[in-house]
């Protein structure tokens, strides 16, 4: 069973596919997490990622592993804790929008989405990853309603800072030219403003369980 789960940054898609996998026994896939992995690489290596002749010349040095308990390790390191900040999410935002990463990005999740009963959570997860999914979700809220879950997430105290934060990656995720966030005609979506998270499981599951 193949199952996409695509939507906009803050939406929850993460805490559903977690779920999803355990009550499936999928494997789970966070391809922003590997977008994150190459933004890790080069915040920490002090590189510049604006520029696509730089970010070639040194993704060949990134090699991405995930383990099957949800890791991610970079060149051997187990780098998990060390993704969600915002400040890597605003990276990996930006670096998303270059072909050589997405090439390198796009081939390692298609190879696993062929070999692996997934769920896979992303931005063109049912558009171009696996558009042969058995099931498709696309999943929205309100900007503002997903910058109050990143603020309850990360802990943080400044709406306004994380509802501007949401704002720029909505803009660079559905405006890049290869691959922007859509919303594929045949994907179930669930707009899940006003909804919680238990509300948008129970949905799911029971869509998955009928068979849609
Ligand atoms: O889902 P996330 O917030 O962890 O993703 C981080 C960034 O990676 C996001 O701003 C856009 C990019 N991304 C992408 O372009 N394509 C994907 N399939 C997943 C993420």
């Amino acid at each position: 069973m193949k199952i996409a789960i695509d939507g906009p940054s803050g939406v929850g898609k993460s805490t559903l596919a977690k779920a999803i996998a355990n009550e499936f026994g999928l494997m789970y896939v966070d391809t922003g997490a590997m977008y994150r992995m190459v933004a890790f690489y080069f915040a920490k290596n002090n590189l510049d990622y604006r520029n696509e002749e730089n970010l070639k010349k040194f993704l060949h040095d990134i090699n991405i592993e995930l383990s099957s308990d949800a890791k991610f390790f970079l060149n051997g390191e187990d780098v998990t804790d060390f993704l969600r900040t915002q400040q890597i999410a605003q990276i990996s935002s930006t670096l998303a929008q270059f072909k050589s990463v997405r090439d390198k990005l796009t081939a390692l999740q298609k190879k696993i989405a062929m070999t692996k009963n997934v769920v896979m959570d992303g931005r063109d997860i049912a558009s171009n990853i696996m558009p042969n999914a058995d099931f498709k979700f696309y999943l929205d809220a309100k900007a503002f309603v997903r910058a109050q879950r990143r603020m309850d997430e990360l802990g943080k105290k400044n709406f306004q800072e994380c509802y501007e934060k949401i704002l720029q990656r909505d803009e660079r995720d559905l405006n890049r030219k290869i691959s922007p966030l859509v919303r594929v005609s045949d994907a179930i979506f669930i707009d899940t403003t006003d909804m919680d998270f238990e509300q948008v499981r129970q949905k799911v599951f029971d869509i998955i369980r009928t068979g849609g």
